[in-house]
């Protein structure tokens, strides 16, 4: 199979995790006779600085012509402390979203037994979390009308959906839960807001079409609480943009380390695979970030081709980092080894070069030493 892949690196540990992606993608072409041709394409800060524009016009053309796109981080404290920038790197992220009409962002969520001390929750409570957020991606309040008057006495965001943006998640999430657990739930604010009720309506009349799935419906308040108190009542939540992006911060606590978690932003044409963390800028260039999040991401990607097996092969590898211990900083301050280390681990292992006994004193030698 040939596939073209846009190549965004972005800001922060951006560059440094995705490249470990690139390396695993590289094992899994050779080994499964694929050929991955990458472009490389500039978004956010690393944009701005070489182009003035938080997404060149030449990044949406290659993303449109390319079968995926591969982002790394974006986000730059220089910009975080001016409210009065003109441009600002999130809106590159923001804008490539809408250019590419990736209106679903899947963030799948799941617990390690090995990492549980890592969770601020009792173990018992992560038993069996396993769940995926569907958020709805370019509508609601990061998009709708925006205003801020001259003297600076006001400002409003405006939370608008149509009734075809709600569906054609919905649809999707149904899809998802008919293969999972078989249970969705719709997290909205249907006692406030319109926006919320026209939610409702619409996920209960598509309800009907999915007689498997069990649906229910939670207000946000109390979705954010059962988060904590029973994760592992979920299987898929379905949500619009906002609330997806507050509820998929509070889920990655669940699973020991934001680092980890992988996403997908999906649209009937495009898609983009990102970690869901973000750049990080204290660990930039240290070697110290998680890589984890961007290659599961890249096996994301891989199952967006159809190449299951292969997805499967690298998270069957990335299991194998963390059950044995070969994990960066952010997972085990004392004994870590670095992103690249971590990289090569998860690269040797899909090309078979590390075969089922492990042997520790062989991979010692790759450790982090500079502590
Ligand atoms: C995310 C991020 C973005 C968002 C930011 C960087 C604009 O937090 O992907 O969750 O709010 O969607
Ligand atoms: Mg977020």
């Amino acid at each position: 199979m040939v596939k073209k892949i846009t190549l965004i690196y972005g800001d922060g540990i951006g560059p440094e995790v995705t490249k470990q992606s690139v390396r695993v993608l590289d094992a899994i072409a050779e080994t499964f006779n694929h050929e991955f041709i990458y472009e490389r394409a500039l978004l956010g800060a690393e944009a701005i600085d070489a182009t003035g524009e938080a997404l060149p016009q030449q990044t949406i053309d290659s993303a449109l012509s390319a079968d995926a796109v591969l982002f790394g981080a974006v986000g730059h404290p220089k910009y975080d402390n001016d409210p009065n920038a003109k441009v600002r790197p999130e809106q590159g992220i923001l804008s490539i979203r809408k250019a590419l009409q990736l209106y679903a962002n899947v963030r799948p969520v799941k617990a390690y037994s090995n990492l549980a001390h890592l969770s601020p929750l009792k173990p018992k409570l992560l038993e069996k979390v396993d769940f995926i957020i569907y958020r709805e991606l370019t509508g609601g309040i990061y998009f709708g009308e925006k205003e801020t008057a001259t003297d600076n006495s006001w400002a409003k965001d405006t939370c608008i959906y149509t009734r075809t943006e709600i569906e054609r998640i919905t649809h999707l999430a149904y899809k998802a839960a008919m293969t999972r657990k078989g249970k969705l739930t719709l997290v909205d604010k249907a006692n406030v807001l319109d926006s919320s009720r026209l939610w409702r309506k619409a996920v209960q009349e598509i309800a009907a079409a999915y007689p498997d799935v069990k649906t229910d419906f939670l207000f946000v308040d109390n979705a954010a609480m059962q988060l904590i108190l029973n994760p592992s009542q979920f299987d898929v939540i379905l949500t619009e943009n906002m609330f997806g992006d507050i509820l998929s911060d509070e889920g990655s606590v669940l699973s020991g380390s934001i680092g980890l978690l992988p996403s997908a932003s999906i649209g009937d044409k495009a898609a983009l695979f990102e970690p869901i963390h973000g750049s990080y800028p204290q660990a930039a260039g240290q070697d110290i970030a998680n890589p984890i999040g961007s290659i599961l991401s890249a096996a994301l990607m891989l199952d967006h081709f159809g190449l299951h097996t292969e997805a499967d092969v690298v998270r069957e590898a990335v299991d194998w980092t963390l059950i044995n211990g070969f994990v960066t900083k952010d997972i085990d301050p004392v004994n870590f080894y670095f992103t690249s280390t971590v990289g090569d681990l998860i690269s040797d292992y899909v090309s078979g070069k590390i075969p089922g006994g492990v042997n520790r004193t062989n991979i010692e030698y790759r450790k982090s030493t500079i502590i």
